[in-house]
């Protein structure tokens, strides 16, 4: 096994050291920034614990293909504040905003390309394996990003809806991560399986997460424009819920009509042509959601799936200690305000 705090360190070297080739810089600079800049890589880290659950030290085959994850993760938020006009990332401009949209499409091209030449260097014995589950999640990725998209002008979703988009735009890429680390370290097809599933489950949590904060976070610690999301009338997990619960809560007569579904309705279609216009709307969403009580109903939503993401560790039989360091890293999750 390998300990926790060796992981750290090694994540911390591997993306100190990563490096991306310097000609032209146009096309390259926006790579080096923004994993220079640094998230949380939180796939990277699960990718490399559920390698330590099984082996005793690190190698390249498992380090870059962790690296790749990332920097395939990092490719697809280039593209995805493009596509939801987003400003800010990381707590600093996006690509499109420093540089413009051209860049931020050919550099996150790039970026995917350098994602693959990562992912090669898994053992060559799993090399097929591992590109077909890379492969069958980066198309995921893009069909929930479609779905996102769509339903930007859609007036209601439905929950399920949500949560089948949420599992390919997100989820998949963290549950591939914890599967990968256990397939390159050589685990039982049942125990990576499991894996895959753990990292579904907490995949989902984060999104609900991620879709929280967007609205109820604070901007200084979570790096990102509060709000976006209402702007764009997205279908976030309030959103969705907020949908569904106000048009219960009328018909029980538990809320007045200034907070019901019509209203709610009436507050998607104000206009967000500049700022004051998008404070007001903001506002407006945001009232109705906590009279709705949806962001406390979010909070225990995130509970939920995290202790199913737990029940799946359980059902691999590794035992107390890797379940604890698994526990561990979906805590730290969960507790996350950026
Ligand atoms: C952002 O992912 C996109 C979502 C799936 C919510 P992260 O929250 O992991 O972003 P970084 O990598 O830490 O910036
Ligand atoms: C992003 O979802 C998912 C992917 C990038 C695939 P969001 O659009 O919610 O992510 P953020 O909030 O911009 O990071
Ligand atoms: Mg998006
Ligand atoms: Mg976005
Ligand atoms: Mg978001």
């Amino acid at each position: 096994m390998i300990s926790e705090s060796q992981i750290e360190e090694s994540l911390k070297e591997l993306f100190e050291t990563i490096d991306f080739k310097a000609e032209p810089s146009g096309l390259y600079n926006p790579l080096g920034y923004m994993i220079g800049i640094g998230g949380k890589r939180i796939r990277p880290r699960l990718c490399l614990l559920t390698y330590s659950l099984f082996k005793d030290s690190f190698c390249e085959e498992i380090l870059q293909p962790a690296a790749a994850i990332e920097v395939f993760h990092t490719f697809t938020l280039i593209h995805d504040d493009i596509m939801d006009k987003a400003e800010m990332r990381r707590g600093m401009p996006t690509v499109a905003s420093k540089w413009n949209g051209n860049t931020a499409i050919l550099s996150g091209d790039v970026m995917c390309i350098d994602s693959y030449r990562r992912l090669a260097k898994a053992p060559a014995d799993k090399l097929p394996a591992i590109l077909e589950l890379f492969n069958d999640t980066a198309a995921q990725v893009c069909e929930g990003q479609q779905y996102d998209m769509d339903f930007e002008s859609e007036s209601e979703v439905p929950m399920e809806m949500y949560m089948k988009m949420t599992g390919l735009k997100t989820a998949v890429l963290i549950a591939c991560s914890a599967k990968m680390g256990a397939m390159i370290a050589g685990a039982d097809a049942r125990t990576c399986d499991y894996l895959y599933k753990f990292g579904y489950d907490l995949g989902l949590a984060f999104q609900i997460t991620d879709d929280y904060l967007d609205t109820f976070g604070d901007q200084s610690v979570f790096g990102k424009k509060i709000g976006g999301d209402i702007v764009n009338n997205k279908k976030t997990w309030l959103l969705t819920r907020a949908l569904e619960k106000s048009a219960e809560m009328e018909k029980s007569g538990a809320i007045d009509s200034g907070h019901g579904q019509q209203a709610l309705l009436r507050a998607l279609d104000m206009p967000v042509s500049n700022d004051t216009e998008k404070t007001a709307k903001i506002n407006k969403i945001k009232d109705i959601f906590e009279v709705l009580g949806v962001d406390e109903d979010a909070k225990y939503e995130i509970i939920r799936f995290h202790a199913n993401a737990m029940e799946n560790v359980g059902m691999t039989g590794l035992g107390k200690v890797r379940y604890e360091m698994l526990h561990r890293y979906a805590d730290r999750l969960l507790g996350r305000n950026k």
